[in-house]
């Protein structure tokens, strides 16, 4: 069999580690005695902070490290630079060598930037952006996500807003990504089936959008095909049986495997419609990814050529654009915009915010403000969880 070179590309991977256990929180007491570490610190999500995984947390820590952590807690709501401020206030007082995040992306996301703070001090709009050269700090860190969603436990990139203002800042740098990443899925089971729904739709829409960014290739689509695979028998499944070991598990799997993806390959237009969404009129992020998802697939159709096959044969439907549709009918998020953003002069403010994302440079088929409008408009009609009628 003859094979082409592939194209050139850029992969970054950080040699770090995946630790997936059932009970795996049980680990961190190794891990701690493994590192040599003495002081331990907890980030853990609000809705945990007073709760018995905070407890069995800080006391595996505390026997392995003979020290008491801190537990800080991270307000729920998406990270802004008055919480991350925050939280690096409680940080740097406890002087941590080791530093734990409990909880969903914000939590995450929250120690991310929280911790390059105590390494690099200033602002927290300071660190922002793309490419800073940012100062290592010497802590182990690791991320302990509760929710199948964002990734952000092998991703080296965060997202805040300025407080008091719809701006929202980015932070990338390969200082951000968790040493380890610690998979338990049993954390996960209690999670309510709203954010079982929206965060596994994030995870599904991290998975395709990687898989057909004009950024994807050799090294990333193993990773988003396979993501695919795993979300397609387990997502709906873990939503319907919250308590299913097997399909928790998959779930957890397939969102860690899809940032992997995403890290190198990024991301496309629901993405861009779902920040806008989120900061205009506080729309959680996976569910402004499912407003998106299959319009936007429908959109981008005629330009995934093979790729459309695959995606449509994993899910067994008859285009990538119905399999997007179908998921996210059987999650009951099969939702009009018009729920979120009622106003024309509103929508048309989401269409041009978009379109500045840069997102839209790596999706599989450019799209104008004018495509952007007319995919807002088609979002307002639910699909029934069949073929999006949107042709363009
Ligand atoms: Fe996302």
């Amino acid at each position: 069999m003859t094979q082409t070179a592939p194209a050139d590309f850029v992969f970054f991977h950080s040699s770090r580690r995946v630790v997936c256990a059932w009970n795996g929180l049980e680990r961190l007491g190794a891990l701690a005695e493994e590192h040599g570490c003495r002081r331990p610190a907890l980030l853990v999500d609000a809705f945990f902070a007073g709760g018995d995984i905070a407890a069995r947390a800080a006391s595996v820590l505390a026997k392995a490290t003979g020290t008491a952590s801190p537990v800080i807690p991270v307000p729920a709501h998406e990270p802004d630079t008055d919480s991350i401020a925050k939280a690096a206030e409680a940080l740097a007082s406890a002087k941590p060598d080791l530093i734990v995040a409990i909880g969903g992306g914000s939590t995450m996301d929250t120690a991310k930037v929280a911790r390059m703070l105590l390494s690099n001090p200033g602002t927290v709009e300071a660190i922002s952006g793309f490419g800073k050269k940012l100062a290592p700090h010497a802590s182990l860190f690791v991320c302990v996500p509760t929710t199948a969603g964002t990734g952000s436990e092998v991703s080296e990139s965060a997202i805040a807003s300025k407080s008091g203002s719809d701006v929202k800042l980015i932070f990338r740098s390969q200082e951000m990504t968790p040493q380890i990443a610690l998979l338990d899925a049993s954390l996960t089971v209690s999670c309510p089936a709203k954010v079982t729904a929206q965060s596994g739709y994030d995870a599904l829409t991290h998975a395709v959008e990687a898989y057909i960014s004009k950024m994807s290739g050799v090294m990333t689509d193993p990773f988003a095909v396979e993501s695919m695979r795993l979300l397609a028998g387990s997502l709906v499944r873990a939503y319907r049986e919250p308590q299913d070991r097997e399909a928790r598990t998959w779930c957890l799997v397939a969102s860690c495997q899809a940032a992997i993806a995403f890290n190198s390959a990024n991301l496309g237009l629901a993405h861009a419609f779902a920040a806008p969404l989120g900061a205009l009129h506080h729309v959680a992020h996976g569910l402004g990814n499912a407003l998106a998802l299959p319009v936007v697939t429908a959109f981008n159709q005629p330009a995934l050529g093979r790729k459309g096959e695959t995606i449509a044969a994993i899910f067994g439907t008859r285009d990538a654009a119905t399999a997007m549709s179908k998921v996210r009918h059987a999650l009951d998020l099969d939702l009009s915009v018009d729920l979120y953003v009622p106003d024309g002069d509103a929508r048309e403010k989401v269409a041009q915010a978009a379109s500045r994302s840069g997102q839209v440079r790596m999706n599989p088929r450019l799209a104008d403000i004018d495509d952007l409008r007319a995919m807002l408009e088609a979002m307002r009609k639910p699909t029934g969880g069949e073929t999006p009628a949107f042709v363009r």
